[in-house]
């Protein structure tokens, strides 16, 4: 391994978890680098379905120490919850650290989600309403509360801060969106009891992360949304906080880039995205509303149904490059089983253009029409292969075709939820 970097490659929920928790088999340190609790990562073992949100898909081996990285930012009252949750139903969870270098979600920041969300009416983004935007722009802002400042010792230090801070939020609280402001002394005294429960998990996790590789371990960072998603090169402003990118895993990890030896790509074998934003490959119709209910494609945390779409190999390939992929792990193609044709998007047809990236301008979604290569279909189970020549002819052309079309060897391929549905390829590609 010793250094691999799992990431989305499309618009989230890809199969991260289930790729991450695969690969951690064999892993000593799983780190997530960015994201909040808007992440959902669905693990499912022997034991049941485990849908985690900061705590890395490492967690349920007792042999993977987990750690979550200085770019995520925690809700201190939801973490606690994730972590009593997974305590009642697993005993024998791997190790959990905590960037002490983290930025606190605090009670303002789902709250601002919430009343800017619902002042932008139509116009919303449809976040996860969990306080990330608010969070990671305190962040940039050089304002935010971090894990450090709850800390027991840290409580004059946090006052200062706070001081400072919540005039400005109460100003926009009452003035702006007319509510209550927040009263001060009982938010230090929140805050006071999480830094009390969080402090026997804080650490210097870039400094722990180094030692590990210094000391040969085999690391994994699990990034959380996909780069579709990521305010650069995503559907920008419909996109998320916290870079979803292996350079942004590289950051939020406290990994240089040139102590990275893998980038795993996840895709879906088709195309998913929760919230609003162009989706230029989206179905409307009966295939859409087939794949959505097979897949069960409705928001690992919020619960809200997911757009559903074919295959978008513009925008993977935009995302493979972006990323240095090495490799691609291809998620759910035992979804398509039924059907007769299956489509992959292969260019976006703008005017008399044809463009072969995802422009910057969003409103020029609004004309682009995809262009679309139509594979047949294989109409049978894919569910129970146990190899890549055991997948039936049309199968193996489809993730062909995508591999030629992205340009990254695929590796893996999901044919269902549970641990052992992974088909591996290209066996001695991996460590
Ligand atoms: P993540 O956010 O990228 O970790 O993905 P999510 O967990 O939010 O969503 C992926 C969903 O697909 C979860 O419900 C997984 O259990 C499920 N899943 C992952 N891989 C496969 C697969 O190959 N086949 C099927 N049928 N389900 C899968
Ligand atoms: P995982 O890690 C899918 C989307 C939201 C919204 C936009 C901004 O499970 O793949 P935010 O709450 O981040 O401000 O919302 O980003 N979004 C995700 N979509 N999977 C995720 O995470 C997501 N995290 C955020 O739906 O469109
Ligand atoms: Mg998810």
């Amino acid at each position: 391994m010793p250094v691999a970097i799992v990431l989305g490659g499309q618009w989230g929920d890809e199969g991260k978890g289930k790729i991450t928790d695969a690969l951690a088999a064999s892993a000593d340190v799983v780190i997530r680098p960015n994201g909040s609790t808007n992440a959902g990562h669905t693990v499912v073992t022997d034991d049941g379905v485990f849908k985690l949100h900061v705590i890395p898909s490492g967690v349920l081996y007792p042999h993977c120490t987990c750690v979550i990285g200085a770019g995520v930012a925690v809700s201190p009252p939801d973490l606690l919850r994730e972590i009593a949750t997974l305590r009642e139903r697993h005993s024998r969870l791997g190790q959990l650290y905590l960037s002490d270098r983290a930025h606190v979600i605090m009670p303002y920041h789902p709250l601002l989600d919430a009343y800017e969300e619902q002042r932008r009416g139509a116009a919303g983004i449809g976040t996860t309403l969990r306080g990330n935007g608010p969070a990671f722009t305190d962040k940039v802002a050089r304002r935010g509360i971090r894990v450090a400042d709850l800390l027991p010792g840290a409580e004059a230090f946090l006052r200062q801060k706070l001081e400072i801070l919540l005039p400005e939020k109460n100003t926009l609280f009452v003035h702006l969106y007319g509510r209550e402001p927040i009263d001060l002394e009982e938010l230090l005294r929140e805050a006071r009891y999480w830094g009390e429960q969080l402090a026997p998990y804080v650490i210097a996790a870039e400094v722990f992360v180094q030692d590990a590789i210094a000391a040969g371990k085999r690391v994994i960072v699990e990034a959380a949304q996909g780069t579709m998603l990521d305010l650069d090169y995503g559907t920008y402003p419909y996109v998320t906080s916290s870079p979803p990118t292996a350079a942004g895993a590289c950051q939020g990890a406290g990994i240089a880039p040139t102590q990275v030896d893998r980038v795993v790509g996840v895709f879906k074998a088709y195309t998913t995205r929760v919230g609003a934003g162009p989706f230029p490959t989206e179905l409307h119709d009966d295939i859409g509303q087939l794949l959505r209910e097979r897949g069960r494609e409705y928001g690992t945390t919020t619960g809200r149904p997911r757009r559903v779409g074919w295959f978008d190999a513009v925008a993977a390939r935009y995302t493979a490059r972006l990323n240095g992929m090495t490799e691609a792990a291809l998620t759910k193609l035992d979804m398509l089983d039924p059907l007769p044709e299956i489509r992959i998007c292969t260019g976006y047809r703008l005017g008399n253009q044809l463009l072969s990236a995802p422009p910057a301008r969003i409103d020029l979604y609004e004309t682009i029409e995809p262009v679309y290569e139509t594979l047949p279909g294989w109409r049978s189970d894919t569910s129970h292969a146990a190899s890549f020549s055991e997948l039936p002819l049309e199968a193996r052309r489809y993730v062909e075709r995508i591999e030629e079309l992205i340009g990254v060897p695929i590796t893996m391929i999901g044919i269902g939820p549970a641990r052992r549905q992974i088909v591996w390829r290209h066996a001695e590609a991996l460590a």
